[in-house]
């Protein structure tokens, strides 16, 4: 956490910018900060609400756990099926490396908040959605959800 603090974050302030969650959704997104070469946003979760499995684009970056634990799972395809790879918990306090590439999704036991880094900017973000077999690239404003709003939905692909 130390690279956090150097960083001159205050979790305490960061609470307060995005205090409750949306229960409609996995997390409540707060854009703290966007350029086209690095974004920061503060997810306040749902707690028990597992986001759909998902990419970051061409991004890579940090995840830094501020309130409440997380469980994360991996994923990586295997003969055409996405398939569970990996699981990690995340205790409040910890951070993560997001690398390129990377597919997860990730559920918080409880009403907590995470602060995401990204560089560049998160871009085509694909979500995978296990129930329609399909792949959707959604709009730079959706999390990590299938989009209920079709001009989320900028491109989708059906598994084989
Ligand atoms: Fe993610």
């Amino acid at each position: 956490m130390a690279l956090f603090r150097e960083a001159g974050y205050d979790s305490a302030a960061l609470a307060k910018i995005n205090g409750m969650a949306d229960p409609s959704y996995p997390y409540s997104r707060a854009v703290l900060s966007a350029s086209p070469e690095c974004e920061v946003m503060l997810a306040r979760w749902s707690g028990g609400r597992t986001c759909a499995p998902h990419d970051h684009g061409a991004s890579s970056g940090w995840v830094f756990y501020l309130e409440e634990d997380f469980e994360e799972q991996g994923y990586e395809w295997r003969a055409g099926e996405l398939a569970p790879a990996w699981t990690a918990v995340h205790l409040a306090g910890s951070y993560t490396e997001v690398r390129e590439q990377e597919i997860h999704s990730c559920v918080c036991r409880g009403s907590g908040l995470s602060l995401h880094i990204y560089f560049p900017r998160i871009a085509n973000m694909r979500v995978f959605d296990f129930d329609e077999r399909r792949t959707i690239t959604v709009a730079d404003d959706c999390g990590a959800w299938i989009p209920d709003r079709a001009e989320q939905r900028k491109q989708e692909e059906t598994w084989q």
